[in-house]
């Protein structure tokens, strides 16, 4: 067996066949492999949640990059979430138009309701709470999103009205 060869047979252990598929479909529309990086990391991460050591180094490998050049990428695409993660990602605004708007005092809230502070993840695993600079959406600060949802000109009682049942939950 080649080199080439064994060291496809090691992606293909990591990487599913549908991941690879998907990432030799982003290949298609660049000029070189490393073009593909930050789909081919959100690609697994939308499988798994999230991008472990292994996957890194099998993308790595797939898109003929160093494991510390992919790395830097997904270290700069803060979007890229390299330990696992609850269920739902609350990416939450602290940039400029947002702390003027009072986001300090929501995030408060946000950590008292769930009992996790920036990095962490509810013991239900239902919620992980991450800082984000400007989410774009400044004209309707504070903003949040939660999962795939944007929440706009969020306030305590939009705290409570999306983490009020995970409060009980958490506390159960
Ligand atoms: Fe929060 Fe722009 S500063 S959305």
């Amino acid at each position: 067996m080649s080199k080439k060869q064994i060291i496809h047979s090691d992606i293909s252990t990591v990487l599913s066949t549908e991941e690879l598929a998907e990432i030799d479909a982003e290949l298609a529309h660049v000029p070189y492999k490393s073009g593909a990086a930050i789909d081919a990391l959100k690609i697994v991460q939308g499988k798994r949640g999230w991008v472990s050591d292994e996957c890194l180094r099998a993308i790595a490998r797939h898109l003929a990059m160093s494991d510390e050049e992919l790395e830097g990428v997904a270290t700069f695409y803060n979007l890229i979430y390299r330990r696992p993660v609850g269920e739902k990602v609350i990416l939450f605004c602290d940039s400029v138009s947002c702390w003027i708007s009072g986001c300090d005092d929501i995030k408060a809230n946000i950590s008292q309701s769930l009992g996790i502070d920036y990095g962490e993840t509810t013991s239900d695993n239902r919620y992980t709470l991450l800082p984000v600079p400007c989410l774009g959406a400044c004209d309707r600060a504070p903003v949040m999103m939660v999962g795939d949802d944007l929440v706009t000109h969020v306030d305590n009682k939009t705290v409570t009205a999306i983490f009020g049942q995970a409060k009980k939950r958490v506390a159960e």
